[in-house]
């Protein structure tokens, strides 16, 4: 049921809001440092599935495994634990804290585990050199391009050392150029990690960085890894 050495893998999930089927027996699985695409139509269930996968949301039945553990076993507090230590997170809007610096923002889940604020800050301006925006350090996110941004978010995402990056059409607000350099430089800085990606995508062309791409439709995953 769980494909031999995935680091997080879901099975048959569903989820319903109302009567509208989000997820109707989706599954899906990622191995450690593997890029893969989530692909489909708008509404199809993409970004409930990638928010389940976190343990933002708990699907209404299916269950979700990360490196052995079971999610819906864990208490809401071990869940918010695992979310902060494992997992980074990229949406399509940087969602940047406006008030901080730039070099503040990537150096934040740094400090919120604990991390002394200098060694925060210079863990930080590494990551933000490899995304190319380490001169940007004292700006705030309403002083930089769009593109800036979503790469100061992917430094932000990748800054504490996650095991797994969850990436919801990370470049859907940017043109095809800045979007095609965030996707290389994101997907570089991930796999020389040995971070995976969950990468929801509307785009062909973002989806050709991944190393499988999965699609969704009518809230059923169709990832081959689970078809044999
Ligand atoms: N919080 C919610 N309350 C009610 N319905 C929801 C909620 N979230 C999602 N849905 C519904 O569930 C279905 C799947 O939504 P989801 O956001 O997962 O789609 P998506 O594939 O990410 O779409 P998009 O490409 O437009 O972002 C849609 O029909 C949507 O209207
Ligand atoms: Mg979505």
């Amino acid at each position: 049921m769980i494909p031999e050495g995935s680091l997080l893998a879901a099975h048959d999930l569903r989820k319903t809001y109302g009567s509208t089927p989000a997820l109707d027996g989706a599954s899906f699985s990622v191995h450690p440092g593997e890029v893969v695409a989530v692909m489909g139509p708008s509404g199809s269930g993409k970004s409930t599935l990638l928010h389940c996968l976190a343990g933002i949301i708990t699907p209404d039945s299916g269950t979700i495994t990360y490196a052995g553990r079971e999610l819906s076993a864990m208490s809401d507090a071990e869940r918010s634990a695992l979310r902060r230590s494992d997992f980074g997170f990229v949406f399509q809007f940087g969602q940047l804290v406006p008030e901080l610096t730039c070099v503040e923002n990537v150096a934040l889940p740094l400090r919120l585990s604990g991390v002394r604020r200098k060694a925060a800050e210079r863990t930080a301006l590494e990551w933000m050199e490899r995304l190319e925006v380490d001169d940007l350090g004292t700006k705030r996110p309403g002083e930089v391009s769009g593109g800036q941004g979503q790469r100061v978010a992917v430094a932000r995402a990748l800054a504490a050392s996650p095991k797994v990056i969850f990436a919801d059409e990370p470049t859907g607000a940017l043109d095809s150029l800045n979007g095609e350099r965030v996707m290389e430089l994101l997907t570089q800085a991930a796999r020389s990690a040995n971070v995976a990606v969950v990468l929801v995508t509307h785009e062909a062309r973002v989806a050709a960085y991944s190393d499988r791409d999965v699609t969704v439709r009518d809230g059923r995953a169709r990832d081959l890894e689970h078809s044999a």
